[in-house]
């Protein structure tokens, strides 16, 4: 008998709470975050990147408490190379059974110029960083920022002095989605030849998205040596986005006759984690997207459901259920119980206790009342409604009636609670959602301005729910909002009102001078 050599085992990255949430508008509450994490940590992820310590109270405290309850995995934190953002990393994953320190700073010719530093300064700069990093911490990743962009050998000193400070993992970024997969290999092989004791520490691939490459970039350099990937759930990130997980983790495991490396991910915990990062995130995944898009295993086409139909491989490389997707999409309906609806969740995915469960109980049957069937989108467009539905919210919908139609003016009656206070108004707009809003603007005076307004129908037909995402833009922050109701005004209203509340919340908890967003990457 023939004896199956292990495979290569590739650590799985996520920085979903750091480098997704840069994402402008991705802004996660506290217990979002911790949500997150604990099903990332479930899911089997190695590394979490929880966040930024240094860049605000909030992101200290989330990365705290996520060390803290972690379980299996490592719990990261990023700073950049000064001792001021490296202490309060390590003040914050401390907590953790497994913590890291991530530093970095810029190594590329156009990032060596915002701090000022020619070249033996920074290598200065990097020994001393990475040597506290290492008397505080024995598990230490070091990243040259840009260095897809940075001169090979420069890079290979820059890289060989953080090993030599005692750096545990070197991550190399491809920070503006620059590279092309031919290139990334070929970059890693270099380090790894060139690169004194390269074969000590663990290589990672951070990849972004500009190009559409992200993806194949991180495989590429897997190819080649790196055995870290660092990924985002759904690929949310700046920009275009970072490599994301589902596809590299479904990649290795669809074609691992050519790419045989094995990884510690549950898979078919991959569609739930997706729909509640869509969810918290407010940034909705696009329905062609790779492995768990809406689209991604339907077959429209005749001679393709033919196809499935006879034998499911004639169409398709991967099952559903391998990421999650249950297969039976038994509508429920206003005869169904709460036991049906405890067990139909969970096959989705989530584990609600008894009085989040009650909650959702009674919006199901309401929605139950004015809709024939509730389908399985019915009920996550449902539990990510009721988490955005918070009782303490200084803002609340209490109620709307809205006159449309081809004859004006469209108006907008509007009851918001606020700070625990009735208060009614009424105002007129464009249309109703317009009507609507301005009779918010009335009730609650803000600076906020739209960026963004999108309307999602959940099923098909008329009765479908409509998901809808707000963007909100003041002094600089920016906050999301959504909402899903069978009617898409009120879901409208309350999206708004939702993004408002996060507002709210952003302003009271940030000091004036510490936004995340706000913290530059200047060293
Ligand atoms: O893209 C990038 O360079 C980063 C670093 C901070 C690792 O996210
Ligand atoms: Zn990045």
């Amino acid at each position: 008998m023939t004896q199956k050599t292990a495979q290569p085992r590739v650590l799985i990255f996520d920085t979903t709470l750091r480098d997704g949430e840069q994402s402008p508008g991705a802004t996660m509450t506290h217990d979002e975050k911790l949500e997150i994490a604990g099903l990332l940590d479930e899911m089997g992820v190695d590394i979490i990147e929880a966040g930024f310590p240094i860049a605000s109270e909030g992101d200290f405290a989330a990365v705290s408490a996520i060390a803290k309850r972690s379980r299996n995995s490592t719990i990261c934190g990023l700073a950049r190379a000064n001792f001021k953002d490296i202490d309060r990393c390590w003040e914050a994953v401390k907590h953790a059974r497994s913590p890291r320190i991530h530093t970095f700073i810029g190594t590329s010719p156009l990032h060596r110029a915002i701090p000022n530093l020619d070249m033996d300064q920074m290598a200065e700069r990097i020994h001393e960083t990475v040597t506290h990093a290492r008397n505080l911490c024995d598990n230490v990743q070091w990243s040259p920022m840009d260095a897809t962009r940075t001169e090979h050998d420069y890079l290979c000193r820059t890289v060989e002095i953080a090993i030599k400070a005692g750096a545990t993992t070197i991550n190399i970024p491809d920070t503006v989605g620059y590279t092309y997969p031919f290139e990334s290999a070929k970059l890693i092989a270099m380090l790894l030849e060139r690169v004194p004791n390269a074969d000590k520490v663990t290589f990672a691939t951070h990849c972004h998205n500009d190009l559409g490459m992200a993806t194949a970039n991180a495989l590429a350099a897997v190819e080649a040596g790196a055995r870290q990937i660092e990924c985002t759930i759904n690929g949310l990130g700046e920009r275009a986005g970072n490599t994301a997980l589902e596809e590299v983790v479904m990649a290795m495991r669809v074609r691992n006759d050519i790419l045989p490396y094995q990884t510690g991910i549950d898979t078919s915990k991959i569609m739930n984690l997706s729909r509640r990062v869509s969810s918290v995130s407010g940034f909705a995944v696009q329905f062609n997207k790779a492995i768990v898009g809406k689209n991604a295993f339907l077959h429209e086409s005749g001679i393709h459901q033919d196809g499935v139909l006879k034998n499911v491989q004639t169409f398709e490389i991967m099952r559903p259920e391998d990421i999650g997707l249950t297969a039976t999409n038994i509508a429920m309906g206003k005869h169904s119980g709460r036991a049906a609806l405890r067990s139909k969740l969970k096959e989705l995915g989530f584990e609600l206790a008894d009085n989040q469960l009650n909650d959702v109980f009674v919006r199901f049957k309401a929605l139950a009342d004015r809709k024939k069937e509730v389908y399985d989108e019915d009920l996550i467009a449902l539990v990510a409604d009721e988490a955005t539905s918070d009782d303490n919210n200084h803002l609340q919908v209490k109620r709307l009636r809205v006159v449309c139609g081809t004859e004006g003016p469209r108006e907008a009656e509007l009851t918001l609670v606020i700070g625990g206070v009735d208060s009614s108004t009424d105002a007129t707009g464009d249309g109703p959602v317009d009507a609507a809003f301005n009779a918010v603007n009335m009730l609650y005076a803000h600076n906020a301005k739209l960026q963004l307004y999108q309307v999602h129908a959940v099923t098909e037909g008329t009765d479908a729910q409509a998901t809808v995402s707000v963007r909100l833009e003041e002094d600089g922050r920016i906050a999301t909002g959504t909402s899903a109701d069978t009617d898409t005004v009120v879901a409208s209203v309350k999206a708004y009102v939702h993004a408002l509340n996060r507002l709210i919340q952003r302003r009271m908890k940030s000091a004036p001078d510490s936004d995340v967003k706000t913290v530059s990457y200047k060293q």
